[in-house]
């Protein structure tokens, strides 16, 4: 196979909803810098806002990614055993990963892209407390 020919009409395996200047649809200058395809890489930033903190993060990566490059690893608690939770799987299919985005629960984070002014609400111990 030579150069992109073959990707033509591939389905979108990652699962993810094509983010601001995805391939698809989106101008090529956009679509630059994607090694693999799946979406794009880009420079731009986007001011987020995490448990009332503001933070920045690189727009169209996944809010897993963003929330881990922030070192906030925990994103709530087990309802079973009340254990911490967390990013696992990466790839939807764990559910340890649940959010409140822009009022809506249960937003798995590694599956949601990063865009400007979204808000995000974990229920993660508050910083500086044992977590217990
Ligand atoms: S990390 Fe497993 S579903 Fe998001």
């Amino acid at each position: 196979m030579t150069g992109s020919a073959g990707r033509a009409g591939s389905a979108d395996r990652t699962g993810l909803a094509p983010g601001p200047g995805s391939a698809r649809g989106a101008s090529p200058e956009r679509g630059k810098g994607s090694a693999d395809g799946t979406g794009p890489v880009t420079a731009r930033r986007a001011a987020i806002v995490v448990d009332g903190r503001v933070i920045s993060a690189v727009e169209g990566v996944t809010l897993a990614a963003a929330l881990v490059g922030e070192r906030h690893w925990t994103l709530g608690r087990n309802p079973v055993d009340g254990a911490l939770r967390g990013p696992f799987c990466g790839m939807g299919v764990c559910f340890e990963c649940e959010v409140t985005v822009d009022g809506r629960a249960g937003v798995r984070a590694c599956l949601t892209r990063i865009h400007p002014g979204m808000r995000v609400d974990t229920a993660a111990p508050a910083e500086g407390s044992d977590g217990g």
